[in-house]
């Protein structure tokens, strides 16, 4: 898979995901992260695990620049996100976080899922028309159809990933960033999640940093693990 061009990349073919000699602490804490690297493909699932406390959703948070690193820097191709806004981020990064109810704030599903894509009908990059017909697409792929004028805080664990999936996947970005997304599953939501991680990747060419405690999972649907160093007993 290695070397595939991501379809999905706006204006990155062929990319992979870099953070570069990352270090950061939190606080006068001691630092969570110390020149870190790490690669991620595109058109790949990567795993990253560690144990608790060992700075994975920190390393998530710092990818999507809601954390500043001490040094280091997260590249996306050639191109240096440092110079992005959030939202300029989170159009070519999609992040669903380890609670996604966290990330849900509209009214109705189809709200949800039209929200990113009309702030980019606002800016000009994309057509009131086009947002439509891809808001469509996203509620019929994550089959939420049924779901489009319901309360997303009132669907189940399951459905909820799935709209905050939607609502990502939407924006038609590079990368894929899940933190512990089996954490609230079951057997059968995580067989759904799997099989929808691998039309992800088949269809979009989304390269997918998957966080992760589960083993099982990690060796059923990553291509490849990077386990971070730290972390463990004394955190
Ligand atoms: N907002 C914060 N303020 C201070 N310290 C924090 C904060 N968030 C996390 N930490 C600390 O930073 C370290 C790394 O936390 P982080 O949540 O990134 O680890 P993790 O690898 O995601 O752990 P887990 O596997 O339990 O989710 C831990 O020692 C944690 O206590
Ligand atoms: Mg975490």
């Amino acid at each position: 898979m290695s070397g595939r061009v991501c379809s999905a990349a706006p204006g990155a073919d062929g990319i992979s995901l870099r953070a570069e000699n990352i270090s950061f602490h939190y606080g006068a804490g001691k630092p969570v992260l110390e020149d870190f690297s790490a690669d991620f493909a595109c058109g790949e699932i990567t795993a990253l695990t560690g144990k608790n406390g060992c700075g994975k959703t920190t390393l998530a948070r710092i990818i999507m620049g809601i954390l500043v690193p001490d040094s280091g820097s997260v590249k996306l191709g050639k191109e240096d996100l440092a110079g992005l806004s959030l939202a300029e981020r989170g159009a070519r990064i999609g992040y669903v976080m380890q609670e996604p109810s966290r990330q849900l704030f509209s009214a109705t599903t189809a709200e949800e899922i039209r929200f990113g894509l009309d702030n980019k009908v606002k800016k000009g990059l994309m057509t009131a028309e086009e947002a439509r017909a891809r808001a469509e697409d996203a509620m019929k792929n994550f089959e939420l159809e049924k779901y489009r004028d319901a309360f997303p805080l009132s669907l189940s664990a399951g459905e909820r990933q799935r709209v905050v999936l939607a609502a990502v996947m939407a924006l038609r970005p590079s990368f894929l960033i899940l933190d512990e997304p089996t954490s609230s599953l079951d057997k059968k939501r995580k067989s759904a999640l799997y099989e929808t991680l691998l039309r992800i990747k088949e269809e979009n060419g989304c390269g997918t940093i998957l966080i992760t405690h589960d083993r099982a999972f990690a060796a059923l649907a990553a291509d490849r693990e990077i386990v971070m160093p730290g972390g463990g007993r004394n955190v």
